[in-house]
């Protein structure tokens, strides 16, 4: 799914902080209630005094009142007094029942103390008369909260930077784990193990990552083929080189002990000549396969393309019959002449070649809406059915055991050799180059009997220009 990853960020960030938003703001609210009422034993000391000083003031009068708050301010350094409650309304205004009944001068110690404040409150005990009031403002000792500055520090900075590492922490891994399977992966690649691949350990996900391990395995798959290709090409190649190196090698011991020397400078110019048409063959298959070429910047007339080579390859093979049914004109549009003809010369030629000369062989060009179809059968012995995707592969013959004899008997020099398998690869690349396809069939007669080869190229009238 494209964009996956991105929306999957986006939730368990945007979920993530608005948690946390919500977990800061209930526990600071919980800390601050918790933390803000007076201790039970401070709010029973605070109900304490103010009951002694009822108790001096009713037996002992107001003087022996005065000197216990004295010596009780001296002892716990705050600001102490008593008072009445008796605040008079002027301008006759009406007061409410609730400060008629109740009216108080400072906080009762059972509320909640405002820990953001810095001052201490003033608590207000009232006497038994409730008229008569002990006020004392709450002595540092008291003060609730003391540990609140600590608690606030935590959840406001410490929960969020724990967990917000944790979600980082499960991000990172979330994003890491593909990497490091990527990483892995080059890393075996590059050391040789061509047969690594990403993918399928990633199947549980569907994201921009599993995007990029495809993108890997598409890369590995294709190198890993070019290697493979590249290393049996330079194994065929080597091999396809020993038979006129050897020749070689006799024709200069011929020169040597000038036994025929005509005959042996005639044979090296030969084998020469083979051997450079060998590795010019193998050299454009290599770079059709590494380079990929495009070749889509030629529009030509194909028709009038395959005639020239039908009239160079009547030339070459004057005993054979070569009919063509082609079109006054067939124009293709963003293709390649060149590749194109060579890939088509290449197939013409084999079926010439592999047909007996007193048998015809057939090019035929129809169009379709959007494809050209070019159908080259021949009336030679065809290909065994289970081989008709080999003939594609570089240096695959079918009769190779013909070839070896032929390679290691007295070729004369003129007489046509036997192909080294190039010919078909080249035609395949040559045309999906240009964006087209080609297939072999054999075609049989009505009491199935095989008739000879039929390959189909289809080209694309125009091609797409990527
Ligand atoms: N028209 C055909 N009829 C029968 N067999 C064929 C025909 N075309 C190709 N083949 C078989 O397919 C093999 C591969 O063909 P390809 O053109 O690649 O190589 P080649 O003709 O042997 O050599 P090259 O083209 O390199 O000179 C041939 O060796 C031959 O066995
Ligand atoms: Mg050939």
């Amino acid at each position: 799914m494209k964009n996956r990853l991105l929306i999957k960020l986006c939730c368990i960030i945007g979920a993530g902080t608005v948690l946390l938003f919500w977990m800061i703001d209930i526990l600071s609210s919980q800390a601050e209630q918790s933390m803000s009422s007076i201790a039970d034993e401070h709010k029973q000391e605070l109900r304490d005094f103010a009951k002694q000083a009822e108790y001096i003031y009713l037996k002992q009068g107001e003087a022996a009142l005065e000197v216990w708050l004295d010596d009780l301010r001296e002892q716990e350094k705050t600001w102490i007094a008593v008072a009445y409650s008796d605040i008079k309304p002027l301008a006759n205004s009406d007061f409410t029942y609730r400060y008629e009944q109740g009216i108080w001068l400072g906080r009762s110690i059972d509320w909640m103390i405002h820990l953001y404040f810095e001052y201490n409150p003033i608590m207000d005990i009232p006497f038994s008369d409730k008229n008569t009031h002990f006020l004392i403002q709450l002595p540092q000792r008291m003060r609730p909260g003391k540990y609140y500055t600590y608690a606030d520090s935590a959840i406001q900075f410490a929960l969020p930077l724990v967990l917000l590492s944790l979600l980082s922490l499960v991000l990172y891994q979330h994003l890491m784990s593909p990497l490091r399977r990527l990483e892995n992966a080059t890393k075996q690649f590059s050391e040789g193990n061509f047969d690594v691949r990403i993918n399928a350990s990633l199947d549980s996900r569907d994201d921009e990552l599993t995007a990029l391990a495809d993108t890997f395995d598409h890369m590995a798959d294709r190198t890993s083929k070019l290697i493979a290709s590249q290393r049996q090409m330079l194994s065929d190649l080597s091999h396809e080189l020993r038979t006129p190196l050897t020749r070689m090698d006799m024709a200069v011991d011929f020169l040597e002990l000038q036994l025929d020397p005509k005959k042996a400078a005639d044979r090296l110019r030969y084998e020469a000549i083979n051997m450079r048409e060998l590795v010019e063959d193998a050299l454009t298959l290599a770079y059709l396969d590494t380079e990929r070429p495009k070749l889509n910047n030629e529009t030509f007339d194909l028709a009038e393309l395959i005639n020239v080579i039908c009239e160079d390859s009547r030339f070459e093979y004057p005993k054979h019959t070569l009919i063509t049914h082609l079109p006054d004109q067939a124009l293709i549009k963003n293709s390649s002449q060149r590749a194109l003809g060579q890939g088509i010369e290449n197939v013409i030629r084999n079926a010439l070649h592999y047909t007996p000369t007193d048998k015809n062989v057939m090019v035929s060009l129809s169009k379709t809406d959007t494809l050209y179809s070019l159908v080259i059968q021949d009336e030679g012995q065809g290909v065994p059915e289970e081989l008709l995707e080999d003939i594609f592969k570089p240096f695959f013959r079918v009769d190779k055991a013909r070839t070896l004899s032929d390679a290691q008997s007295e070729l004369k020099i003129g007489q046509k050799r036997s192909g080294f398998g190039l010919g078909l690869s080249l035609a395949l690349r040559q045309v999906e180059a240009v964006k087209g396809t080609i297939k072999a069939s054999n075609y049989y007669s009505a009491d199935a009997q095989k008739l000879g080869l039929l390959i189909t190229i289809e080209l694309p009238c125009v091609s797409a220009e990527s």
